[in-house]
């Protein structure tokens, strides 16, 4: 990505302290998405992953995860012109769901998906905007190939680099436009 996006980024998320609890610093991303023109680029830079090098679009669904990664997945679809697909906390999705659990450093984790929200062969990308542990990702692309797509790759808006996150991803290719 752009250095200039980079600093775009760097200066409209927030850093809050000991939140939501003590010793962690929460990326606050509200005044970014309250900035249209930065917003736009944003959805544009994420959505450049799933195109080709011509500009065609290769990827057939974007998911994206709750919550945040709703924000930015949803129109990211909507500029490739592609359906979204919503990956959920558990409980929330009404329909028939596929589930994943995941370690957290103290407990466990639950991710669903629709078992129709893909058809076998679909080229997905995945959004979110913080790959902080990989937890959520890795959890989100083991739910994509259970339900039969095919992982193109991830885009955050940024990556937490003192976090193993890209371990957590193996070889699945990750678009990154600020990294922290
Ligand atoms: C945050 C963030 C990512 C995830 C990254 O979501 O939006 O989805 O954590 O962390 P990881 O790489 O360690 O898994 P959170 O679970 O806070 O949910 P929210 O967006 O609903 O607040």
């Amino acid at each position: 990505a752009p250095a200039d996006l980079s600093a775009l980024i760097d200066g409209l998320v927030r850093d809050v302290e000991d939140f939501p609890k003590a010793g962690v610093t929460f990326k606050d991303i509200t005044p970014l998405l309250d900035d249209h023109a930065a917003f736009t680029q944003v959805v544009q830079a994420l959505a450049a992953a799933g195109r080709d090098a011509s500009g065609q679009v290769v990827v057939d669904k974007v998911v994206g995860m709750e919550a945040r990664g709703f924000i930015l997945a949803a129109p990211v679809a909507l500029a490739l012109g592609v359906g979204f697909v919503p990956v959920r906390k558990p409980g929330k999705l009404p329909w028939e769901t596929r589930s994943v659990d995941y370690d957290l450093e103290y407990g466990q984790e639950t991710l669903q998906m629709h078992t129709d929200a893909l058809t076998e062969g679909d080229r997905v990308l995945v959004i979110d905007d913080v790959l902080a542990t990989g937890g959520t990702a890795a959890a989100t692309a083991t739910l994509v190939q259970q339900g039969g797509g095919v992982l193109h790759g991830l885009a955050v808006l940024m990556e937490l680099s003192f976090l193993p996150g890209r371990a957590a991803i193996g070889d699945l290719p990750l678009t990154v436009l600020h990294v922290v």
